[in-house]
C-alpha cells in the first residue's frame, strides 16, 4: 500500500529527470508523453533494478544451491513480498506472479470459476470493461453453457448500480468489475459494488490495471477477493503483472498451467503440486521482470499516495476544461469520478487523423477503440482519443496537446 501520509506535492523536475525516454526528441519536437494508460516509462530505478539482476544475479530460481540461483530465488520472492505489500494483503502467499492482468483474469476463469460454473450459471461483468476482462468469460461461458451478464453504464459513464444490484442473481458465479475504466477513466465505487455482492455470496474479481498507478489500494479493506493489475502500467517492466487471492480461494483452486516449478514431486503416476502461489506459476518465472515491478512499487511508493494522486488529478481537471474549449470537442465520459485518463472526439475529425498530427508534433496519445470496443458502441463512435497521464506529466504537456488539437482543426476545417 502506498502511505497514504502527507500531501506533499511530487518535486515534478526530480520526478521528471527519473525517466530517461522523456528526455528525447519526436519529429524534432520534444517528446510530450500523454499515453501512460498503454503503457507507463520508466524510471532510472526500475531500469537499473532489471540492469543489475542480469548483470550480478542471473540465475534460475527455486532450483539452485549455487550463490546466484539463491541471489535470484531472494530478490524475487522479496518483490512478492514488495507486491503484497503494495496491495496491502496479509499474505505473500497470496501474490502470484502473472504476465500482467489479462493472465490473471484467464487464470481466475480457469481455475476458480470454471469448476463453480454449470449450464445457466452467470458471469456478471459491467460495458465498460476492457476485452481481457470481456473475452476470458466468453470463452468460458461458451464452454460450460453459462451467461455473460452486463451491468450497462448511463450516459456519463457511470455503472448503474440499481441495474448491478437487479443483475445479481442467485445464479450469479463471479463479478468481474474493472475500478478504472482505460477507456472513460471512470473509477467505480468498487467497495460498495464489493459488499453488495458478498452479502449475496457472490466473489468478486478487481481489474486493477488502470487503478494501481493512480490510487492507493488496500485489499483488505475492500475485501475483493481477487485484484488483477499489469506491471507495465504502474511504472514497470512489461511482461509481468501479479494476482492478489485471498488465500482460501487460491488453496481450492486446480493448477493452471503444468510444468516445472509448481510441483513438489513428479512420477508418472502421480503428481503432487505446490501449494499456492507457486502452483500457479509453471515454469521458469519473469524473474527480471518481478524485480522490477518491485523497484517500480517501490518507486510509486516514494513519491507517496497522495501526492500522486493529488498531481494527477489536477491534471485531469485542467486537460478536460482546456480539450473542452477546442471547438467541436466531445468528453466521452465523463462521471463523476475519474482518474488518469481523458477520452475525447473532435467533430467532423478521426480520432486517427488527430494522433497522427498529434504525433508529428511530438505528443504521443493513443487514437482507437482502447479495446474496449462496447464501450465505443455504447457511445455511438468508432474510436476516441485518449490522452492519459503520469507522474511525469506537468501543465506544459496539456498545453502542447491542446495547441495540437488547434492544428488538428486548422488542417481539416
Ligand atoms: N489496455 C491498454 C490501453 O488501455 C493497452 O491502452
Amino acid at each position: 500500500m502506498i502511505p497514504a501520509t502527507a500531501a506533499t506535492a511530487l518535486d515534478f523536475a526530480r520526478v521528471r529527470a527519473d525517466f530517461p525516454a522523456l528526455d528525447q526528441e519526436v519529429h524534432g519536437r520534444p517528446l510530450v508523453y500523454l499515453d501512460s494508460a498503454a503503457t507507463t516509462q520508466k524510471p532510472t530505478a526500475v531500469l537499473e533494478a532489471i540492469d543489475n539482476f542480469y548483470r550480478r544475479d542471473c540465475a534460475n530460481v527455486h532450483r539452485g544451491v549455487h550463490t546466484l540461483s539463491q541471489r535470484a530465488t531472494v530478490a524475487y520472492e522479496s518483490a512478492r513480498t514488495a507486491v503484497k505489500e503494495h496491495l496491502g494483503a496479509r499474505d505473500s502467499r497470496e501474490i502470484v506472479f502473472t504476465r500482467g492482468t489479462t493472465e490473471a483474469i484467464n487464470l481466475v476463469a480457469a481455475s476458480f470459476v470454471r469448476p463453480r460454473l454449470g449450464a445457466g450459471d452467470e458471469v456478471l461483468i459491467s460495458a465498460m470493461e476492457h476485452h481481457s476482462n470481456i473475452v476470458p468469460w466468453q470463452l468460458l461461458c461458451a464452454e460450460r453453457g453459462a451467461n455473460l451478464r452486463v451491468i450497462p453504464i448511463d450516459d456519463r459513464g457511470d455503472v448503474i448500480l440499481e441495474e448491478y444490484e437487479r443483475l445479481l442473481s442467485e445464479r450469479t458465479r463471479i463479478v468481474g468489475i474493472t475500478w478504472v475504466s482505460n477507456a472513460l477513466g471512470t473509477v467505480n465505487p468498487i467497495r460498495e459494488m464489493i459488499a453488495t455482492a458478498h452479502s449475496r455470496g457472490i466473489p468478486v474479481l478487481v481489474d486493477g490495471a488502470q487503478a494501481v498507478p493512480h490510487l492507493a489500494v488496500d485489499v483488505v479493506e475492500l475485501d475483493c477477493d481477487f485484484l488483477a493489475f499489469s506491471g507495465h502500467k504502474a511504472y514497470g517492466p512489461t511482461g509481468i503483472g501479479a494476482l492478489y487471492g485471498k488465500r482460501a480461494h487460491l488453496l481450492e483452486m486446480p493448477p493452471y498451467q503444468g510444468g516445472g516449478d509448481m510441483i513438489l514431486s513428479v512420477s508418472f503416476e502421480r503428481t503432487v503440486y505446490q501449494e499456492p502461489p507457486h502452483r500457479f506459476e509453471a515454469g521458469t518465472p519473469n524473474i527480471a521482470g518481478a524485480i522490477g515491478l518491485a523497484a517500480a512499487l517501490s518507486y510509486l511508493e516514494g513519491l507517496g499516495a497522495e501526492a500522486v494522486a493529488d498531481h494527477e488529478r489536477r491534471l485531469l481537471d485542467e486537460a478536460t476544461r482546456k480539450v473542452l474549449e477546442v471547438p467541436g470537442a466531445r468528453l466521452i465520459g465523463s462521471a463523476r469520478h475519474r482518474a488518469g485518463a481523458l477520452s475525447f472526439v473532435l467533430d467532423g475529425i478521426h480520432p486517427h487523423d488527430i494522433g497522427t498530427i498529434l504525433d508529428a508534433e511530438g505528443v504521443a496519445v493513443r487514437a482507437g477503440h482502447h479495446c474496449a470496443q462496447p464501450v465505443m458502441k455504447r457511445y455511438g463512435v468508432s474510436a476516441t482519443v485518449r490522452a492519459s497521464f503520469g507522474v511525469y506529466n506537468s501543465s506544459d504537456d496539456i498545453e502542447a496537446l491542446v495547441r495540437g488539437l488547434h492544428t488538428a482543426r486548422e488542417v481539416f476545417s
